[in-house]
């Protein structure tokens, strides 16, 4: 893609209409509906906020809609509300009471039902056995479990008495469990005696055993069984969460919580440096996952949903645990691997319960692909109205297979940009009201004013690549990074002056689509070319052979860089002696010859994230310098550089 060029991508890209079942359904039906709602919320951002902050439970309401700018801004202070009251108690105490919550299943098949009722009882006990500990206002508290029914309990007692929660990741080592309990100062950990992974057991408690050695701010280890299986208990500091359970009072009114005041911390990895705590205000993020969770997914009362996303990331809090609930959705929880133990594990669970709304990964749609359309073919999946998807490049090939093989052509892909540090998505599909394009990642969201810009923070012409930047402040974007506020101005704030900084570089086209190519710091310049790495990827994937891709740059003499690609094949794939000689080629033939990447590495497996991302950075280093340096603790697999690292031995610079 040359600077000046419309990205071949962007050009073949076709526009298909809202399904026309679904309008309806949708809480904004049509291009002009969009626009004219859009206009208004950017124009008067404050009446947009206050009409959605409305639609929530409010102890004290606000003094002021919206004050200051980056990065000192507040949303309706002096408004004070609790967040568990708004996702529990509004629809216990209402014809929701006997709704279901939560659909949950184990990895090995085991099933359980919560209705909002039983939701409320939980978190009110468990709010008392928090307290029970000490445990106040502005204590953090940090959850170290899978998707269960008590994780979202013990998440949302936390909120309930005003503490933060800090959840992390149940994949993670007692190594990154431990920089996040010491960074965050935790006063308790919550954590499950056991997680399951492809039926392989997880020790997290032994886990949390090592990661508190010589850890003395952690008075307190609340453990859940999810297994019979003993583990060590230490007398005084571990508890069995039964047994509190058993003991707890019943009743625990809310802490009433200024809407700017934080309620919840996440840690993302940095490039370099120790990983972030997010730190995201209760009431700011609350109003701004309920707009995005209502208007992006449509969510209603007749909904059965599942997002697939893990609690330890923030996709499960944005779309789940707290915009989902707020809006008293009925949600599937899921423990395991989508695709344990059979290929049609997820098909399976959407048929079971009649699943309409299905929000997954990018690398989850690419699995589904892989595993094929027959497999597909033999679930009902009609029921399916709605796939989105946030977190990686949902590139053509995989939408354009969603939408034909399991929307039947009837259901809207809607293909999510968002951040952790946003809390939420700014970029989506307008389900309902504006034409889809497979790749892009839709129009911008009702008050924020997005804009690609160059590196003077100038605005470019619609078609040319640029940073994305987001002009005015939102109620969920990040307050803070915990305990270090200088960095949080230095990353977000003053890369830019006056805009926040995504680190993403995108293309807004003529039609007011954008679409994210990829970090800043994944573009790769070619004797001055930029080249995207999604784009390179989605070429990639779109050959016959190929189910997952990565591009990064490696330094070039001559070139300044060239474009190095890694992918895994098909299963089953013939991989002939030219295969990889054919793939440079092929993106040679998608793209232009300016592109041909340098080289392709076959390997089996990508270092990820927790997520499911593929981290770029790492192999990018790994054809750099041979090895990973930085901070690895993001990785959800471990091994997975060293058997890259084996895949590569003997190649060209191993
Ligand atoms: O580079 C963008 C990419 O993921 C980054 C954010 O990652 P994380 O904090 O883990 O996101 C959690 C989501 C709530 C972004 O800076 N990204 C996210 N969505 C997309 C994307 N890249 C391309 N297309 C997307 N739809």
């Amino acid at each position: 893609m040359l600077d000046q060029d419309r990205p071949k991508m962007i050009q073949d890209s076709r526009k298909i209409a809202p399904p026309a079942a679904y309008v309806p359904k949708s809480y904004v039906q049509g291009e002009e509906a969009y626009r004219t709602l859009y206009r208004e919320s950017v124009e008067y951002p404050e009446s947009f906020w206050a009409a959605v902050a409305s639609e929530l439970t409010w102890i004290k309401p606000w003094e002021t809609v919206m004050e200051g700018n980056f990065p000192d801004f507040a949303f309706f202070r002096g408004g004070y509300l609790n967040v568990s009251e708004n996702c529990v108690d509004r629809h216990a105490l209402s014809f929701r009471r006997n709704k279901v919550a939560i659909f949950w299943e184990g990895e090995n098949g085991e099933r359980r039902i919560i209705t909002y009722l039983r939701l409320h009882e939980k978190v009110q006990k468990f709010a008392n056995v928090l307290k029970r500990f000490g445990i106040q206002k502005g204590d953090v508290v940090s959850v170290y479990m899978q998707n269960l029914p008590e994780t979202f309990v013990a998440l949302l007692a936390i909120l309930r008495i005003g503490a933060i929660y800090n959840t992390v990741f149940a994949g993670f080592s007692p190594e990154a469990l431990r920089e996040r309990v010491v960074d965050s100062k935790a006063k308790m950990v919550i954590c499950a005696n056991r997680s399951y992974r492809r039926g392989r057991p997880i020790p997290l408690k032994e886990n949390v055993d090592r990661a508190l050695e010589g850890v003395d701010t952690v008075k307190t280890v609340i453990v859940y069984r999810r297994s019979d299986e003993e583990v060590p208990m230490s007398p005084g500091r571990d508890y069995d969460w039964d047994e509190l359970m058993a003991e707890a009072e019943p009743i625990c009114p809310v802490e009433p919580m200024e809407a700017n005041e934080p309620g919840l911390l996440i840690y993302t990895s940095g490039t370099s440096g120790k990983p972030k705590g997010i730190v995201h205000a209760g009431g700011g993020f609350l109003v701004g996952t309920y707009a995005y969770t209502k208007y992006q997914l449509d969510l209603r009362d007749e909904d059965v949903y599942w997002n697939t996303a893990d609690i330890g990331w923030l996709t499960s809090h944005i779309f789940v645990l707290i915009g989902g609930l707020a809006l008293g959705v009925t949600t599937v929880l899921y423990e395991g691997a989508l695709d344990y133990p059979h290929p049609g594990r997820l098909y399976e669970m959407v048929e079971r319960y009649r699943v309409n709304k299905l929000f997954s990964a990018p690398t989850a749609y690419r699995m589904l692909v892989k595993n094929g359309e027959e497999l597909a073919r033999r679930y009902r999946l009609s029921t399916l109205e709605l796939f989105a998807s946030v977190g990686e490049p949902l590139n053509p090939e995989a939408w354009e297979w969603v939408y034909r093989v399991l929307g039947g052509g009837r259901a809207v892909i809607n293909n999510t940009w968002g951040q952790t540090e946003t809390g939420g998505t700014p970029l989506a599909g307008a389900p309902g009201a504006v034409e889809m394009k497979p790749g892009s990642c839709g129009v911008p969201f009702y008050g924020h004013t997005l804009d690609v810009v160059d590196g003077d923070g100038n605005p470019v012409p619609d078609g040319t690549p640029g940073f994305l930047v987001i002009r005015k402040p939102f109620p969920s974007l990040a307050r803070d990074i915990f305990g270090n506020r200088q960095r949080y101005v230095d990353t977000y704030f003053n890369v830019m002056p006056g805009v926040y900084f995504t680190g993403d570089s995108a293309i807004r086209d003529e039609d007011g689509h954008f679409w994210v190519l990829g970090r800043v710091d994944d573009v790769i310049n070619v004797s001055g070319h930029r080249i995207s790495t999604m784009e390179m990827e989605s070429a990639l994937i779109a050959h016959p052979k190929v189910v997952e891709a990565a591009v990064v740059g490696r330094p070039d003499p001559v070139k300044g860089a060239v474009p190095v690609a890694f992918v895994i094949l098909e299963a089953g794939a013939e991989r002939g002696p030219d295969l990889e000689q054919e793939l440079e080629q092929w993106v040679a033939d998608e793209i232009g010859s300016f592109a041909r990447p340098a080289q392709v590495y076959i390997v089996e497996t990508m270092p990820r994230t927790r997520s499911g991302k593929i981290i770029r950075r790492m192999l990018r280093e790994l054809i750099q310098e041979g090895k990973v340096q930085g901070d690895t603790t993001g990785l959800e697999d471990f091994d997975a550089v060293e058997r890259i690292l084996e895949n590569l031995r003997g190649r060209t610079g191993f």
